[in-house]
């Protein structure tokens, strides 16, 4: 079973101002294809005095549309035809003239010209000087954009090759991915709010030392940005994770148990769904010590007392409606133990995984996961990256939704 991911497939073109920062488009070029996105170029002239089409002919295994008349081998009217093929159309590195064009309605060049003609939602992500971008024509002509429904990103803050500091910066490959996922996902969650937790939790010893798990946060991440791509409004309660905070995610950074208790809980009323894929810690050292504990001869023992199961009080004061989703890491009685937790904790889904294995669990980028529910047997999916069982348990969570 093959999950749905937000790229295969889809048609992106691809279009380059002239700014020293196409070489990252370049990035973001192979970056598309990993995602297995079908992917065209276009550059402006000034473009192609930076990084030569050739590069990006030679990636993409197409023709780089740059000159409006050359020969296009029978393809007279290209700006029509691509304009028509893309399902979204990115601007990168989208330049102050670029976005004073598009404003305007200006089509002078191949670039310009398949982005006044294409039907396809467009996603800007600016790149210039920091003086011309907070320029008020630059910002007039970004803010009219955005009225009219183009997507524009913010440009990254920092050192700029012109050698001035601030705003300018081409955003991170990564960051423009996920900005177009989240343009070309079905909005299947917009007008709800799904409040996931995510990450180990730290249970103080002393100051300077705690109780943990290998928890890294990857799964219940995968999730929160998954929901924000297909419409949601997401808050994400995260335990002590090294992950980048997903874009358009409220992030609420908590560390222990009892500390993830408390945002959990008041947040819950807000939440129509409720997915917990933290790896709460079970138990906390009773007493800890205010200073760093200091070694003496002999051993420590640690009094360990329960902390309070989270999902367990949601399902207890569960309102009509309302969703909720548990997960479950065990390294044996998967299904037995899982389905027990399901009943206990009054759960409408659980998502069991075996941890412990290579290509399974704790810290890996793929997941072997079993949803298990109240009143239907068991579905085993393959082996998949945490970003597709994300979106297969969204798939999931809005069937339950509509139970
Ligand atoms: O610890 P257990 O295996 O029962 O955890 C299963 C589910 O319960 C997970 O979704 C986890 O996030 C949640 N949980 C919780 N509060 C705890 C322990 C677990 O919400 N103290």
């Amino acid at each position: 079973m093959r999950a749905h991911l937000p790229l295969v497939g889809k048609r992106i073109l691809l279009c380059a101002g002239g700014g020293i920062a196409v070489y990252k488009t370049v990035e973001l070029l192979r970056l598309l294809q990993k995602e297995e996105a079908l992917v065209r170029a276009a550059m402006t002239r000034n473009a192609a005095r930076f990084v030569t089409p050739l590069t990006f002919e030679a990636l993409t295994g197409e023709p780089v549309y740059a000159d409006m008349f050359a020969d296009t081998g029978g393809d007279a009217i290209r700006h029509i035809t691509w304009a028509d093929w893309a399902e979204a159309v990115v601007v990168a590195p989208c330049t102050a003239n670029l976005a004073a064009k598009l404003a305007c309605g200006i089509a002078d060049d191949a670039v310009s010209t398949l982005l006044l003609a294409t039907r396809a939602p467009v996603l800007l992500c600016p790149s210039m000087n920091v003086n011309m971008f907070r320029h008020p024509a630059t910002q007039e002509n970004l803010e009219r954009l955005a009225r009219r429904g183009v997507a524009v990103m913010s440009p990254g803050q920092g050192f700029l090759a012109c050698g001035w500091s601030g705003e300018g910066r081409l955003p991170e490959p990564l960051e423009i991915a996920d900005r177009l996922k989240k343009l070309v996902s079905p909005r299947d969650f917009a007008g709800k709010t799904v409040l996931v937790t995510a990450g180990p939790t730290h249970e103080a010893i002393d100051p300077v030392r705690f109780v943990t798990n290998p928890s890294t946060g990857k799964m219940g991440y995968a999730v929160a940005r998954a929901a924000e791509h297909r419409g949601a409004r997401v808050i994400l309660v995260s335990g002590p994770a090294s992950l980048p905070e997903p874009l358009g995610v409220a992030t609420v950074r908590v560390k222990s148990a009892l500390e993830m208790r408390d945002a959990v809980l008041a947040l819950a009323d807000e939440a129509d769904i409720v997915i917990k894929s933290a790896a709460v810690s079970d138990y906390r050292p009773e007493n800890p010590a205010e200073h760093k504990i200091k070694k003496t001869e002999g051993g420590v023992l640690l009094e360990m007392v329960r902390n309070p199961d989270i999902l367990l009080e949601l399902g207890k004061r569960k309102r009509s409606g309302q969703v909720l989703v548990g997960f479950a890491a065990e390294t044996q009685n998967l299904e037995a133990y899982a389905r027990e937790k399901l009943e206990k904790k009054n759960l409408d889904l659980i998502v069991a995984n075996l941890v412990g294995k290579p290509d399974s669990g704790f810290g890996t980028e793929t997941n072997r996961v079993v949803f298990l529910y109240k009143e239907k047997p068991p579905e085993t999916l393959d082996l998949m990256s945490k970003e597709a069982a994300a979106h297969a348990l969204l798939d999931r969570v809005l069937a339950a939704g509509r139970a």
